[in-house]
């Protein structure tokens, strides 16, 4: 029986040049707007200087600020103290997934008192009520889908580390402005591991025990276009059609995830990046083959009434490009394909982390199964790391 709801998607506006259409889109939320940037490619980019003057002919006040790396609860607390006295109409964040997930939270803790940490999920006591300032997000890689996602992730890395959500319905960002024109900068390591990640989160929620019609349809048409123009994407960095395929991609992952949730992946990704100083993209790189490969196997073995085998079969014929054959050869298919991305792609492994055996139960002790379709045992787990290090 079908029983789901389905969250709200941003006001999106998509395509190549559609940067210019920003001012307009943010003069209605008022004059004082908030610019949070990374500190490198945007700003040394041609678009930087064109968008600050087409702003200010807007007659908005402008104030704008910088973030590097993940976002962490300091940098989120800081980034808010530095603001509150500007008390801004609008907040817009340009950048990665970083960049937005920091701008999103700012948007929310602009509104509160406290610290971040104490409102985020399964670190914090507080729930935050959902009040926002107005956020628009503009991503300049592709692969988070942040700008279509309700949580924010924020990182503290250590042995007692973490990576949590600041999560609300109401923070799906109100607005979210993809013009594929602005991952032209980035490089091709970033476009690998984003566009992994991209592949990661369309897969992960159509696998999931509680996907549903409308996720399953954007996912499916979001990993048509992985299937098409990730390769492409990293090898033609220019290319526009393989980077608004894979703009796409990230934006349809964004609504996949924050409808049916995520997978396996996703739960290494979070224990992994909360011990060691690891990107996330890189993460879900490392992880998508040996975790699936070890999925599948394991549903191959089980008795298990999820249909997880067909969908991985369907997933396969997408990338085939054709149908007529059995499930089993495009289940095989797939995992030649995740394999082979792998190394076409120039993923490393977790041994180049330096991460070794004796890290590998307290990643496990910290790692969740999500939605995953099928449960994994600890020493699955431990297979797992073992077949990626
Ligand atoms: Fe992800």
């Amino acid at each position: 029986m079908m029983n789901f709801s389905f969250t709200s998607t941003p006001d999106i506006h998509f395509g190549a040049g559609k940067i210019k259409s920003l001012p307009g889109l943010v003069s209605p939320f008022g004059k004082k707007t908030f610019l949070l940037t990374g500190r490198k490619s945007f700003r040394s980019g041609i678009y930087y200087q064109q968008l600050l003057d087409a702003l200010s002919e807007q007659g908005l006040q402008l104030r704008i600020s910088a973030v590097e790396g993940e976002p962490t609860p300091q940098s989120v607390d800081v980034l808010r103290d530095e603001n509150a006295g500007f008390n801004p109409d609008v907040v817009i964040a340009i950048g990665g997934g970083s960049v937005i997930d920091a701008g999103k939270a700012l948007s929310a803790m602009l509104t509160v008192h406290g610290s971040i940490r104490d409102y985020l999920e399964g670190v914090g006591d507080r729930v935050h009520p959902g009040t926002k300032i107005p956020f628009i997000a503009v991503p300049t890689t592709a692969g988070t889908g942040s700008e279509c996602t309700k949580n924010a992730v924020i990182s503290e890395t250590g042995s007692s580390g973490f990576k949590k959500s600041l999560r609300h319905r109401n923070f799906v960002p109100d607005i979210a402005l993809i013009d594929p024109r602005l991952t032209f900068d980035c490089p091709p390591f970033i476009t690998a591991t984003s566009g992994m990640d991209a592949f990661t989160q369309l897969l992960e929620p159509y696998l999931s025990n509680i996907a549903n019609p409308f996720t399953d349809s954007l996912a499916v048409a979001g990993l048509e276009q992985v299937s098409m123009h990730l390769k492409r994407s990293y090898h033609q960095a220019d290319e526009l059609r393989a980077r608004s395929g894979m703009s796409m991609a990230a934006c349809l992952s964004g609504i996949c995830l924050a409808n049916a949730g995520l997978g396996l992946v996703h739960g290494f990704a979070s224990s992994i990046g909360g011990l060691f100083p690891v990107a996330h993209g890189l993460i879900c790189s490392v992880m998508m083959y040996p975790v699936n490969k070890i999925t599948v196997d394991k549903l191959r073995s089980s008795l298990s009434s999820s249909n997880a085998l067909s969908k991985y079969a369907r997933v396969g014929e997408i990338f085939a490009g054709d149908c007529g054959k059995s499930d089993d050869w495009y289940i095989d298919f797939l995992m030649e394909t995740i394999h082979s991305l792998h190394h076409e792609l120039q993923i490393p492994h977790l041994s180049d982390f330096n991460i070794s055996e004796n890290d590998f139960d307290a990643i496990v002790a910290k790692t969740a199964n999500r939605n995953h379709p099928v449960n994994m045992e600890k020493e699955e787990l431990i297979q797992i790391l073992e077949k990626a290090l």
